[in-house]
């Protein structure tokens, strides 16, 4: 399973990268925002630190206009992915962008009826957002149940299931057990994987030991 990180924050992306952990980066509008950067220069820079995909969202909502940034975001690096929201136009951006060998994420999914379209609309990823649909007291992981069953159904479907809007780790182990090709992670998510409290009692205690030894491995 791919992590991608769901952040235009350069300093946790470059503090997480270090792990090897980084398969790729997702953005939007509201993450722009909050890092406060000009978008263009946060995607270059992002991509500069990742080799794998970045997501980069049109703001348009309009099928020419949002072409037309979608071809601006893609020549901002090879690793540039177009995300795009799933409506009719988005759709219609997809699948022109796609066929020109341009990489898309279509954003802002709910439903399997959804996803199936943006599957044949040539879609790169789908990004269905599970953590929006648990807050409305929905099943957001029966969605992805359901995505990944309809896409293993048809060998022509390529499109990789993108599970965003996660909220925490069960949501990335769920997510893996079903086979999801990708889960977007917040950094405090990722951060928070790493933990067991019987981790930091363990080490505690052969610390605690070790000392007792009076020994130096340097
Ligand atoms: C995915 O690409 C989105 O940026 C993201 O996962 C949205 O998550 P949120 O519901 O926490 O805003």
């Amino acid at each position: 399973m791919k992590f991608f990180l769901d952040t235009a924050e350069i300093k946790e992306i470059r503090e997480l990268a270090a792990s090897g952990l980084v398969d790729g980066i997702t953005t939007n509008p509201s993450l722009v925002m909050k890092s406060g950067r000009q978008f263009v220069d946060v995607v270059r820079e992002i991509c500069e630190i990742i080799p794998g995909p970045v997501s980069a969202e049109v703001i348009s909502t309009e099928h020419e206009t949002m072409l037309a940034e979608g071809r601006k975001l893609a020549k901002i690096a090879g690793n540039v992915v177009v995300k795009v929201p799933l409506t009719p136009d988005g759709l219609k951006t997809c699948y022109k962008l796609s066929q020109e060998g341009t990489k898309v994420n279509v954003t802002l999914c709910f439903s399997a009826a959804q996803a199936l379209l943006a599957a044949k609309s040539g879609a790169t990823y789908i990004s269905p957002f599970v953590g929006r649909l648990d807050d409305i007291g929905t099943d957001g992981m029966q969605l992805i149940r359901d995505i990944v069953q309809i896409y293993r159904a048809y060998d022509n479907l390529k499109t990789e299931v993108l599970v965003a809007s996660v909220r925490h780790p069960i949501h990335v182990i769920e997510a893996a057990k079903m086979g999801a090709h990708v889960a977007t992670l917040p950094p405090s998510v990722l951060k928070q994987m790493f933990n067991h409290p019987l981790t930091d009692k363990g080490l505690a205690a052969f610390l605690a030991d070790w000392a007792k030894t009076g020994q130096k491995i340097l």
